[in-house]
């Protein structure tokens, strides 16, 4: 009796120790919040037309459109079709070009000889790419921001593919090692547990970012034999036998696998704002090596990305080569609410170098 007084007395100082740890993994990977006095002024103020990603709008931009206009640039940030605050609803929208239509209308309203910045996130990056495509000779520099880049000879179905081939390794592999320690714990095989928590430690401290929404979320997607996108909704205007015509994140999914390094208020917002995509096949747009190949590509890697994982993202770099990588450390698929600092002064060099 005494005995399996202490034992369970070991199993809790275990768990304990356990919880202790994550939540000091997860202080330490805190990120620090926005300066409010950068004003520095460009030499060579450019015009930046920021495109947001799938389920989300303009309205994801706010920190970074601040930051580039007190640098004197000009910033168009878009809502596309069934966008934002956009009053399309997303059953009107039966064609990708329907979609991309408030783009369109910036591009063709340029000045003659005027050039853009374009900067696409995440799904956005699909959608620069038919502008480059359209329009390369108005297009100074596209920015992927850890976005989907397909290119001449990397169809959008491929990497569409291998992006959700990465999705949900890391949580697997998390959860791998955690059901384990409960399995020995439970058996009463302490030390081969303690082993294991020790070797999460180990990963810990090498970054590998275990934390415990992570934790929660893997239990969570064993019980529920994990959907693709977990919480994720889907609409079929085209009868369910067919694929999904748009989708809309849950708020489980956005916590976990995109706003996980990103303030809490951010994530708030975003919840009462996220809208439904409509889902289309970019490969009807083909890209060719004269015109979008001409312009100039730079990717922005978020290394923390728990929905473009960085293997994606490095699957895209490798087979579709852009001029110039930049690699921001500690961000989370939102990267314009996780390190938003650091992301402007890469666009803001960006512009410095096409002056
Ligand atoms: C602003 O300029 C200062 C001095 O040149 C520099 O140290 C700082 O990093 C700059 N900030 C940004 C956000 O570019
Ligand atoms: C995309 O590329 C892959 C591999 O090159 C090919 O097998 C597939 O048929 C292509 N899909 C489309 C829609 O072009
Ligand atoms: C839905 O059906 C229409 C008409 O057949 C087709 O043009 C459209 O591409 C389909 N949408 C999706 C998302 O499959
Ligand atoms: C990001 O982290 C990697 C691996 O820890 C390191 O090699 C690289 O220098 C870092 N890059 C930046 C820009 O901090």
């Amino acid at each position: 009796m005494i005995q399996k007084l202490e034992l369970k007395n070991m199993v809790e100082k275990l768990l304990l120790f356990f919880l202790l740890f994550i939540c000091l993994a997860k202080a330490s990977t805190s990120t620090p919040s926005l300066p409010s006095n950068i004003h520095n002024k460009t030499q060579s103020p450019k015009h930046f037309v920021l495109i947001h990603g799938a389920c989300h709008g303009a309205w994801s931009w706010y920190k970074v459109a601040t930051l580039l206009r007190n640098s004197d640039h000009i910033v168009t940030a878009l809502d596309l079709g069934a966008s934002g605050i956009n009053p399309i609803q997303v059953q009107q929208l039966p064609s990708l070009s329907e979609f991309v239509e408030p783009l369109t209308k910036v591009m063709v309203s340029l000045l003659p000889n005027e050039k853009v910045i374009l900067v696409g996130h995440s799904l956005g990056g699909a959608v620069i790419s038919i502008f480059m495509e359209r329009f390369p000779h108005k297009v100074a520099a596209a920015v992927f921001v850890t976005a989907i880049m397909y290119g001449p000879t990397l169809n959008f179905s491929t990497v569409h593919a291998e992006v959700m081939k990465f999705i949900y390794t890391k949580c697997q592999k998390n959860y791998a090692i955690i059901s384990l320690v409960i399995q020995y714990l439970f058996n009463s095989e302490y030390f081969a547990g303690l082993c294991l928590l020790t070797l999460l430690f180990f990963i810990s401290s090498d970054k590998c970012h275990v934390d415990l929404l992570i934790v929660f979320d893997t239990v969570d997607w064993l019980v529920t034999k994990g959907r693709d996108l977990m919480d994720t909704q889907y609409r079929y205007d085209n009868g369910t036998n067919n694929p999904a015509t748009s989708q809309v994140f849950g708020p489980k999914f956005m916590a976990t696998s995109l706003y996980q390094l990103s303030p809490p208020q951010d994530l708030n917002l975003a919840l009462s704002l996220v809208r439904l995509v409509p889902l289309y096949n970019y490969d009807v747009i083909k890209l060719t090596k004269e015109k979008y190949g001409s312009v100039r590509r730079v990717f922005i890697v978020a290394d923390q990305d728990h929905a473009i994982a960085l293997d994606a993202q490095n699957y895209m770099i490798k087979n579709n080569p852009p001029n110039e990588v930049k690699v921001i450390n500690g961000s989370d698929h939102m990267v314009m609410f996780s390190k938003p600092v650091e992301l402007f002064c890469h666009l803001q060099s960006i512009a410095e170098n096409h002056s």
